[in-house]
């Protein structure tokens, strides 16, 4: 392959929904920050050239210091986050200096247990098809309610999948769907839906369900049960 993979990781995320001082991604698991475990997993994949992340100023000079702990070479850039995930992630992307084909990928920081394995079939998956995320098939039954928490319908859930992280996407692609995205003041939850608002084609590849978000507390109890197993 010969485009260039950089990595976008935003952890600029305050935690409001997690509680607590310490913003999640700052938090131990097995004596190492989450962003620590998540950054390490892309530094060890070779194709991988470069890595940028997005945070609040005032947790700088902790990211400095865990790039320089672990010898996170690879990460060149820690720039500043935005109000909204969105922000932070273009942030990022204008801060790289990328060719039109280059492939980027987007990673949550708060998604620590992603495997090397996954991270390589996206970025292969990525250089065939163009814009890919990881996503795993829906086994519950799915139901829309009201605002008072009545069912209103049953969604069906055939091809319905849940989305993760690392989504990759070729830079120019990228690049022209976010300045799109603020001209029309849209806001995606995930870059992919920014992408498809302007008619690419996402390709699913199957995730690992592993790779969990620490959202809740209970997210944490999950992420340290697989650390406990096999992992
Ligand atoms: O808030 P949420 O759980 O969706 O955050 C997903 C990822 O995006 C986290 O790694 C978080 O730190 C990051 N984020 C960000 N800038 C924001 C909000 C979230 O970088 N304004």
């Amino acid at each position: 392959m010969n485009r260039a993979v950089k990595v976008i990781i935003p952890a600029s995320g305050s935690g409001v929904r997690f509680g607590g001082k310490t913003p999640k991604q700052f938090l131990k698991l097995n004596g190492k920050e989450i962003l620590t475990h998540t950054v390490k997993k892309f530094h060890d994949v070779k194709a991988i050239d470069e890595i940028i992340i997005a945070a609040a100023p005032e947790n700088f000079i902790r990211i400095c210091s865990i790039i320089r702990k672990n010898n996170f070479t690879k990460v060149k850039k820690v720039v500043e986050g935005g109000k909204r995930r969105q922000d932070s992630v273009y942030n990022a992307l204008i801060n790289l200096d990328c060719g039109k084909k280059d492939i980027i990928l987007i990673h949550d920081a708060v998604r620590p247990l992603v495997s090397v394995k996954l991270i390589r079939e996206v970025i292969n998956a990525a250089d065939k098809f163009g814009c890919v995320i990881p996503g795993i098939a829906v086994s519950d039954t799915l139901k829309r309610t009201d605002k008072n928490f009545f069912v209103k319908d049953t969604v069906d859930r055939n091809g319905v999948v849940t989305v993760q992280t690392p989504q990759a996407f070729g830079f120019e692609i990228l690049q022209k769907c976010f300045l799109r995205s603020y001209k029309d003041g849209f806001t995606g939850t995930d870059e992919s839906s920014i992408v498809e608002k302007y008619g690419y084609k996402v390709k699913v590849i199957p995730g690992d369900k592993r790779n969990v978000k620490i959202t809740e507390k209970k997210d944490m109890e999950e992420v340290k049960r697989y650390m406990g197993g096999e992992w």
